[in-house]
């Protein structure tokens, strides 16, 4: 018996009593959130801790592949040492789960690893660039793909996407317009909110966490040379370039990118204004802030901190968590506290809000659930998921002319030439950040065209190739080939490799071999089309001017061709409007519709001695060649009576602005009507134009519709330096229309 006794004691004391001390709150899912993570930070050390906040460019790190590779074995190292938090660029099923598995079942404390990746039009089902996505005002749309881009970077053992992007950018020379929503706050704010929802949902195992990026005023590089300067005014700022970031937060976005850009002088990853006043302060964000890649270090190179250890001080100081590859924060912070440097209590909120994520994805749970090869199959590229594509790229397709209305094209064609190295190069549609897409699942449009006209002859020449050289025989083969087309296609553009991070360009006009091309196809007589396959607004001056039939098909992702193809033949009809402007000439950038009024306003179209001493180019208009807001349709529709429910408006009420739309045409349409505003005299100049809403309505042919917007208190109001709301009484002018530039007008009083 007292054997038995001691047997009982001892028991307790090598093991029950120690548990119940020390009971594993961390473990227990059926407690708080925030209390399993202060359970599992109180029993970290420090190096635990910082290791957190560690995130590394990962790869193949397991495998044959990578049993030589010493950087790859460092890292795994690192990650049993508990020194790694989260890896970027480790992807599919295989690796994700061999990786978890040396976290979960190596490191002392077995916390899972965050794998994050830039999920940004698509994993293996590539949609059209954001860009172009967001030309369609589609908000139901921008959801859906970015749910489906989740589910399949999901079912891959993904967790995290660094999207949406929301940098509004006025310059079409950067490279990377194509991953934002073009040159307006508000619809860049209201496509954040729609991804947002798209990519997290419910934190399923079928979402992943998403990132707006890049915090804050990235679209602002001067000469739109990446990674440039950023000298922006508050007054902009405020009113401007960080809205869309707030949209997003508002939508619950779990992380947020700091930019690699200064903001005011101070790096954005550094700047505590940014990152705890305006962020977490003001609003109320508590995710995790992750650095861009190595922006920590960088703010060596700023001249912002003087040493990897200053870096990360100052990252940590500022407000930011993760720092993504630069290493100064897991080769200093733990030192930096030790020696009372930054206070542990700021590294402590800092990994709580890297646990909290782990926790709230059901981690300690269930660490392998994303790791299934047979969910990973099953849930990519889904006949679904294909045919969500063709409609998100015909959705996007934006018809700039259509002078002798070519198209539609008739569906009984006998012979179609297509011309152009681009219409048949399935490497240049998907890039940049293609996620796992492959170049050869891309539909390109020769593909679509020969699909969709399967009786016709579909002759195709490259004319030139891809370093932009014309084929000598092109002009004598055109004329050949022309002779029995019923139209020729002449596709021109960017290569894909020329769009995104990094492709800065100074001339983004077509080459001269693709504007000779067009030039011979229009000399044979025949009815030419011209596709401009492309990842930010060209300039088309010439092309406009010599011709009368330009659909801008952007870079439509993998079942481009097909959404081409639907468009040309009218199986869709176009409804896209440009969400950014199309300069005259580079020379005019920045070009974008809500301007502020000069002292000495010019209206494009006055000319003559009376308009000398205005703000005007002598030789181009200074509007843009496609103003933002626009784009056709084989639709045609009518404004008219517009009508608000009152002349005057109280703070706190509301008015009704109504118009009527008449499609005009014998083609059922779709229309995105336009609501624009101006506050007429105010204590800061407001633009010319603000958006203030959309609607995109269904009209059928011969059919009028009433449209109906409500404004409030919230559209009028503007932003003062500190972000503070002002709502000034007077005069406001309200615009409906088809575009930023053609609309109807109406105005109020604000009492
Ligand atoms: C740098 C880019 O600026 C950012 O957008 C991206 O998420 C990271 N690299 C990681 O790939």
């Amino acid at each position: 018996m007292k054997h038995f006794y001691r047997y009982i004691l001892s028991l307790c004391l090598i093991g029950f009593v120690p548990n119940l001390i020390a009971q594993e709150v961390y473990k227990n899912n059926n407690v708080p959130i925030a209390d399993r993570v202060n359970d599992l930070l109180s029993r970290m050390t420090l190096e635990e801790k910082v290791g957190q906040l560690n995130q590394l460019n990962g790869g193949v790190m397991t495998g044959p592949a990578a049993a030589n590779d010493e950087g790859a074995q460092g890292r795994l190292q690192l990650l049993k040492q508990g020194k790694v938090g989260s890896f970027l660029n480790v992807t599919g099923v295989e690796q994700t789960l061999a990786v978890q598995k040396i976290a979960v079942e190596e490191s002392r404390l077995g916390i899972p690893v965050l794998f994050a990746f830039d999920v940004i039009h698509g994993y293996k089902t590539v949609f059209p660039i954001p860009l172009a996505e967001a030309c369609s005002w589609d908000l139901e749309i921008a959801e859906q793909t970015a749910a489906v881009a989740a589910k399949e970077a999901a079912a891959a053992g993904l967790h995290w996407t660094f999207a949406p992007m929301m940098d509004m950018s006025r310059d079409p020379r950067w490279g990377r317009v194509m991953e934002g929503s073009g040159e307006d706050a508000y619809i860049n704010g209201v496509f954040a909110a729609a991804r947002v929802k798209g990519f997290q949902g419910d934190f399923s195992n079928d979402n992943v966490l998403a990132c707006v990026k890049h915090f804050a005023a990235y679209g602002a590089p001067e000469g739109g040379r990446e990674y440039n300067t950023v000298d922006i005014s508050r007054n902009s700022l405020w009113n401007n370039y960080i809205i869309p970031y707030k949209h997003a937060v508002d939508a619950g976005v779990a992380t947020v990118m700091n930019s690699f850009n200064v903001l005011d002088g101070i790096p954005a990853s550094g700047n505590k204004y940014l990152v705890t006043e305006v962020l977490r302060d003001k609003w109320g964000f508590e995710g995790i802030v992750v650095s861009d890649w190595a922006s920590f270090g960088e703010m060596i190179a700023h001249g912002f901190a003087k040493d990897g250890k200053d870096a990360a001080e100052k990252a940590l100081m500022a407000g930011s968590d993760i720092d993504m590859e630069s290493r100064v924060t897991i080769n200093n912070l733990a030192q930096s506290i030790k020696n009372g440097d930054v206070p542990e209590s700021l590294l402590d909120k800092a990994v709580a809000r890297v646990l909290y994520y782990k926790f709230k994805l059901g981690l300690f749970e269930n660490p392998y659930a994303r790791h299934d090869k047979e969910k990973e199959k099953n849930n990519t590229m889904t006949s679904s998921h294909l045919d969500l594509a063709r409609k998100a790229a015909a959705g996007s397709m934006l018809l700039l002319k259509n002078d002798d209305k070519v198209l539609p094209l008739s569906k009984n064609l006998k012979n179609i030439l297509v011309l152009g190295f681009l219409a048949e190069s399935q490497n240049d549609v998907l890039d940049f950040w293609k996620g796992m897409g492959d170049h050869g699942d891309v539909v390109t449009i020769l593909e679509g065209v020969k699909a969709k006209y399967p009786n016709a002859t579909v002759n195709f020449l490259p004319v030139y190739d891809r370093d932009n050289n014309l084929d000598p025989s092109a002009a004598k083969q055109i004329k050949k080939i022309a002779k029995n087309a019923d139209v020729i296609l002449g596709t021109i553009g960017l290569y894909g490799d020329l769009m995104g991070e990094a492709r800065v360009l100074a001339d983004i006009s077509p080459a001269p071999a693709q504007m000779e091309m067009l030039r011979l196809a229009k000399e044979t007589g025949k009815p030419v089309v011209v596709l401009v396959q492309t990842g930010r607004p060209m300039v088309l001056t010439e092309v406009a001017k010599e011709h009368g039939t330009i659909l801008n098909v952007w870079s439509g992702g993998i079942q481009h061709g097909n959404g081409v193809a639907d468009v040309l033949s009218g199986d869709v009809n176009p409804s896209a409007k440009t969400v950014m402007s199309f300069p005259h000439s580079v020379g005019q950038i920045p070009v974008y519709y809500n301007t502020f009024s000069t002292g000495r306003p010019h209206v494009d179209g006055n000319e003559g001695p009376a308009h000398f001493w205005v703000s005007r180019y002598r030789d181009i208009p200074n509007g843009a060649l496609f103003p933002f807001g626009y784009g056709l349709s084989y639709s045609t529709y009518d404004y008219s009576n517009i009508s608000l429910s009152a002349s005057e408006m109280n703070q706190n009420g509301i008015i009704q602005v109504s118009v009527e739309v008449k499609n005009t045409s014998s083609i059922d349409g779709e229309e995105i009507v336009q609501l624009y505003i101006r506050d007429l005299v105010a204590s800061r100049v407001r633009p010319i134009k603000e958006l203030k809403g959309f609607k995109k309505v269904k009209i059928k042919a011969g059919e009028t519709q009433k449209v109906s917007f409500t404004l409030s208190s919230s559209d009028l109001s503007f932003k003062d330096d500190e972000g503070n709301d002002m709502l000034e009484k007077g005069t406001f002018k309200v615009f409906v229309g088809k575009s930023s530039q053609d609309v109807l007008e109406a105005s109020f009083e604000l009492k």
